[in-house]
């Protein structure tokens, strides 16, 4: 069986996200989607809230489930079992970083554990999390950037 973890912040979840998770869960057996509690950031949502969001989005994805973690992102692979860490690609600027980090990461795994990188669809490329956060956090609209169900959740927080 294979398992794959697609770990991020999610804070909040985008549509880039959605696409790949969808993606990402064709790629495996079952997909987890590793929400890290970073106890140095101060997030809009705590991890359980973002769990719950996610779960929402991604219930119509029966090989999906949702976890969170804190520390290393090895412990939590070595721990877990997983055979694949699926990261996605938007641009140049995300290469740099996840090259680095998957290979620091890669002499931490145990067991033998690929990291997979996905294009982002073209569609979803500008998304970023701490974009959407930062136009709706300053009134300006983030239809169509984060996924419906996660739009109505902020816009009930910040009521
Ligand atoms: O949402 P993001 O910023 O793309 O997520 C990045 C994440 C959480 C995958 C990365 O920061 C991470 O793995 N954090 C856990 C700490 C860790 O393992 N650091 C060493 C690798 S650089």
């Amino acid at each position: 069986m294979t398992r794959g973890l697609y770990a991020g912040s999610f804070d909040p979840m985008t549509c880039g996200h959605e696409d790949m998770i969808v993606r990402a869960a064709n790629l495996c057996d079952e997909l987890v989607v590793g929400i890290i509690e970073n106890p140095s950031k101060k997030p809009m949502f705590t991890a359980d809230e973002r769990k719950v969001m996610i779960e929402k989005v991604c219930s119509g994805i029966p090989n999906v489930k949702v976890d969170c973690f804190s520390g290393l992102l090895a412990d939590y692979v070595n721990e877990n079992g997983f055979s694949m860490v699926i990261r996605g690609l938007r641009s140049n600027t995300d290469f740099e970083y996840e090259l680095s980090m998957a290979q620091i990461n890669a002499r931490l795994y145990r067991d033998n554990v690929e990291t997979v990188f996905l294009m982002t669809d073209p569609h979803y490329s500008f998304i970023s999390s701490s974009m959407a956060k930062e136009v709706f956090t300053l009134g300006g609209s983030i239809e169509g950037l984060v996924p419906d169900e996660i739009l109505k959740t902020m816009k009930n927080k910040c009521r």
